[in-house]
């Protein structure tokens, strides 16, 4: 019997006080909402997601660093540390796996500064203003990349 492939969602600052925050930008789902969907799309592929949020860039970057060897691939949304963040880019990259970028809002749409993504160097691709379905589709994009060839 094969094993399930585990795949990490990474979540980043301010992500927990979605329902509340900027409802006009980011809508009216919790992260709880989004970790349900992810975790029914993911079964439905025959992965498993393991689903975390930190406000903290160091832990994010210690998941990172867990995930190499143990996961199959990385799906993030680093929130404002897109725009800032070295070295998560730096983790991602050493990371060696399939990461998947994503967005609930259009940055593009945005102001100026968020058009900038650090992230996106290390990512296969990014699928962004979609709200809770660009975690969906990041989910249906990396069961791509990482079905067996
Ligand atoms: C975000 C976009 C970022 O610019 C912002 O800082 C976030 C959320 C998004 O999901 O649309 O926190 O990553």
């Amino acid at each position: 019997m094969t094993e399930t492939p585990s795949i990490l969602i990474l979540n980043g600052p301010n992500l927990n006080m979605l329902g509340l925050r900027e409802p006009a930008i980011y809508g009216r789902d919790t992260l709880a909402d989004i970790a349900d969907a992810c975790a029914r799309s993911a079964a439905a592929h025959g992965i498993g997601a393991d689903f975390r949020q930190s406000n903290n860039e160091g832990e994010l970057v210690g998941w990172i660093q867990e995930a190499r060897g143990t996961r199959r691939g990385i799906i993030i949304n680093a929130g404002a540390y897109t725009h800032t963040s070295i070295a998560i880019l730096d983790a991602l990259l050493a990371s060696e796996l399939p990461i998947v970028e994503v967005h609930l809002s259009n940055i593009f749409r945005r102001e100026e500064f968020r058009h900038t993504s650090y992230i996106s160097r290390a990512a296969s691709g990014v699928i962004c203003g979609f709200g809770l379905s660009s975690y969906v589709l990041a989910i249906d994009a990396m069961a791509r990349l990482i079905e067996p060839a």
